[in-house]
């Protein structure tokens, strides 16, 4: 049997707002910090330009704002810290698109950028969107404290790197010709996935000089909705419409991974998509009105067509 997936029928009006509000926000922000030099580096420019204004959800940023909201930390800076996660998902997209990965031609309901471009400046985008990700966190202006910008350009490169996103994508293309166990699995998708997303809860809370000893049940949350994120993804992959998605779909089967899907099936791996999030939102309990915010990402995420 195959579940429909339930888009949430009454979109909470917070989350539309703060969604809304965040992509514009990301999309100027990137905009300020990508002009066309007017060069010979325009192309370069230009790609990043394409991939990295308008089109995502911004789940990252808004997670960073969110809980530097609960801080009352200065909008603006959440945003710019957000727009650094946003910049390494931005890239990690472009590769993962590459013909020696997932081969995709959609992304975001336009063509990928190496189809639109070509594979070298799409290449190259990536690498300068990765390393304007760190650019933006090490500014001063940003924040004054050289304590907090290391902290979040660790944070950030541990959250990217082998132990992290990266890591997680070797994995994944390793999971087209090995079987994996279900906590091999769930690990993969805590690399690849969650560990961005944690970043972007955990660099909130640094934003927020929140005690590292105090953050284990925003730990416990971000590793739950990070989860829960990619099982939707997978399932998307399985069952959802790829116009509304917006990227290409049915690949998952074809190129034979693993996943949550193929390991547990359509209907446990929603149920435990359910558990996962009631479980980060159980997390928020020691925190009142100020969460609501958290508490409605963490039910979209399942809810969620795209
Ligand atoms: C898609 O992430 C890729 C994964 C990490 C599974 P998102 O669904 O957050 O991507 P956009 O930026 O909103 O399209
Ligand atoms: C991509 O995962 C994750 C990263 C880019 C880190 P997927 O390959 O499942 O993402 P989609 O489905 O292409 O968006
Ligand atoms: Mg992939
Ligand atoms: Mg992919
Ligand atoms: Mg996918």
């Amino acid at each position: 049997m195959t579940l429909e997936l339930a888009p949430d029928p009454q979109p909470d009006p917070l989350l539309a707002e703060a969604l809304a509000r965040t992509q514009r926000e990301v999309d100027a922000c990137f905009d300020r910090l990508l002009p066309v030099p007017g060069d010979a580096r325009d192309q370069l420019y230009l790609a990043m330009r394409y991939a990295a204004i308008g089109g995502g959800k911004r789940l990252r940023p808004l997670l960073v704002a969110a809980v530097a909201a609960l801080f009352g930390v200065d909008r603006s800076v959440a945003v710019r810290v957000g727009c650094a996660i946003e910049a390494i998902h931005v890239y990690s997209l472009i590769h993962d698109d590459l013909p020696c990965m997932d081969d995709d031609a959609l992304r975001h309901g336009k063509p990928t950028l190496h189809i639109e471009y070509d594979e070298a400046t799409a290449v190259l985008a990536g690498d300068a969107l990765h390393a304007l990700a760190f650019d933006i966190l090490a500014d001063q202006t940003l924040i004054g404290d050289p304590g907090i910008r290391i902290e979040l350009v660790r944070t950030l490169a541990m959250a990217s790197g082998a132990g992290g996103m990266a890591g997680g994508q070797m994995m994944d293309m390793v999971a087209e010709t090995t079987s994996f166990d279900l906590p091999t699995v769930t690990r993969l998708q805590q690399l690849k996935t969650g560990a961005l997303l944690s970043a972007a809860v955990e660099m909130g809370a640094i934003l927020g000089r929140f005690s590292p000893d105090g953050r284990t049940h925003l730990r416990g949350y971000a590793r739950d909705i990070g989860l829960a994120f990619q099982i939707i993804d997978d399932l998307l992959d399985t069952e959802g419409d790829q116009h509304v998605a917006g990227k290409t779909l049915r690949k998952d089967e074809v190129a034979g991974k693993q996943t949550f899907v193929s390991l547990l099936g359509p209907d446990r791996a929603r149920a435990q998509a359910h558990m996962l999030v009631d479980q980060a939102i159980g997390y928020l309990a020691s925190h009142g009105k100020e969460a609501d915010l958290l508490r409605a990402i963490a039910r979209y995420i399942v809810a969620r067509d795209r």
